[in-house]
């Protein structure tokens, strides 16, 4: 294995978990380390011996390292620097903290794709609100970077971080979560949530849009799972048996059954039920569980509300619904075929992350948020 800074910060970070939450870690640029780690290579008797040495210095001192040097690289890596969450963690009591309720996110780092807008934002803003740290990553990185201003100024500490991601693109995935490894030493929770959406008849959509929607929606969740999970299980080596991470895919109602002229989306959805069912029997060896959400319709979303190219403002245009004379009449339309009788919120999403997030005993699931739309057998 290589020896890299983007593989030792998440090591370094597991070593630091109590069971549930792993403290921050930061590259500082200092070559002073109050605890010294050995090592040739990193392998698992590295570990073993790097975690034993971690867990005599908090026994002796009680308290955390302030550095971390690993011998025989020009660099320290510091311990809960940089976010105020993490100075909170170094508050905490050295054994195992209890989890209660609502303390779900608490000190867990998030990141979250497409978070600029849309169900993305609205994600980054309840998994903040739940007590933790989001990455904004999207290609919108000016969205991105004025949704985080806006939510740093608001809370007064930084709680959310910019970062630009095009997800169908492997180098840029890649370079994002080396910038997560250095920024926080790895994550808890991976959001695969960019996503877009071309209609079209099977007999007429063009072969471009169609691998637009799938290198977006199917690819792109391929390619952030591979780089997320290779972060994670790093961090994993260091954590013990108790920590996991949670990588979850944001799927759709259209990934659980077949949708009328748009089945490069509802083809894309499905495909990642298939590939979270097929990571989740692998990664979970590496202590991460991976999970579907599948929202129903986001009428407050742009994809629906958008004044111009708003699906309400298109099927009212083209008569879709029968007898509609107005916006309204077209939105009824849609949530009259919800039992619950509305649309999909953001709360709803977020509440079904904390879910598979709080829930240390199911994997490789698809969790519905249909409000009854969709019922499974
Ligand atoms: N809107 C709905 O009704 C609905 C329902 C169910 C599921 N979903 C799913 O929820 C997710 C979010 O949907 P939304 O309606 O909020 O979408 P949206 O169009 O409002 O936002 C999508 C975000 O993803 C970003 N993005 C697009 N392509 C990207 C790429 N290649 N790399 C990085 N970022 C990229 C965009 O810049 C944008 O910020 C999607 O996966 C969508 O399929 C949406």
């Amino acid at each position: 294995m290589e020896f890299k800074r983007e593989i030792v910060a998440p090591i370094v970070r597991g070593m630091s978990s109590d069971g549930e939450t792993p403290l921050i870690v930061t590259f500082l640029e200092t070559n002073k380390a109050e605890l010294t780690l050995v090592a040739q290579e990193v392998n698992a008797t590295t570990i073993e011996k790097w975690r034993n040495q971690f867990n005599t210095f908090l026994k002796e001192k009680q308290r955390y390292p302030k550095s971390v040097k690993v011998d025989g690289e020009g660099w320290s890596l510091g311990v809960g620097r940089t976010l105020e969450e993490a100075r909170m963690a170094q508050g905490a009591p050295l054994t195992k903290r209890v989890v209660t309720r609502g303390d779900v996110m608490r000190g867990k780092v998030a990141l979250v794709t497409g978070g600029a807008q849309g169900f993305g934002a609205g994600i980054v803003r309840g998994l903040i609100g739940e007590g933790g740290i989001a990455y904004i990553a999207d290609m919108n990185f000016e969205g991105a970077k004025e949704l985080a201003n806006q939510l740093n100024r608001d809370a007064g500490r930084e709680v959310a971080i910019p970062l630009f991601v095009n997800v169908t693109d492997e180098a840029s995935v890649e370079e994002m979560m080396n910038q997560v490894a250095l920024k926080t030493g790895s994550l808890d929770i991976f959001v695969s949530n960019a996503g877009v959406l071309r209609a079209g008849s099977v007999k007429e959509q063009t072969l471009k849009d169609f691998q637009f929607v799938t290198n977006v929606d199917y690819t792109g969740f391929f390619i952030c799972s591979k780089f997320a999970s290779r972060q994670m299980s790093y961090q994993n080596l260091g954590s013990g048996n108790t920590h996991f991470s949670d990588i979850i895919v944001i799927s759709s109602k259209s990934g659980l059954e077949g949708s009328n002229r748009n089945g490069s989306y509802a083809g894309a959805k499905f495909g990642v039920i298939g590939l979270t069912q097929s990571f989740a029997l692998e990664l979970v060896s590496d202590k991460i569980k991976v999970n579907a959400i599948c929202p129903g319709n986001f009428f407050e979303g742009p994809l629906w509300s958008d004044p111009v190219t708003g699906l309400f403002v298109q099927y009212l245009e083209t008569g879709k619904v029968p007898g509609a004379k107005t916006l309204h009449d077209v939105r009824r339309a849609y949530e009259s075929k919800v039992p619950l009788d509305r649309g999909c919120r953001t709360e709803d999403v977020v509440r079904a992350i904390c879910y598979v997030v709080e829930q240390k005993y199911e994997t490789g699931q698809a969790v519905p948020v249909t409000g009854g739309q969709v019922m499974l057998n």
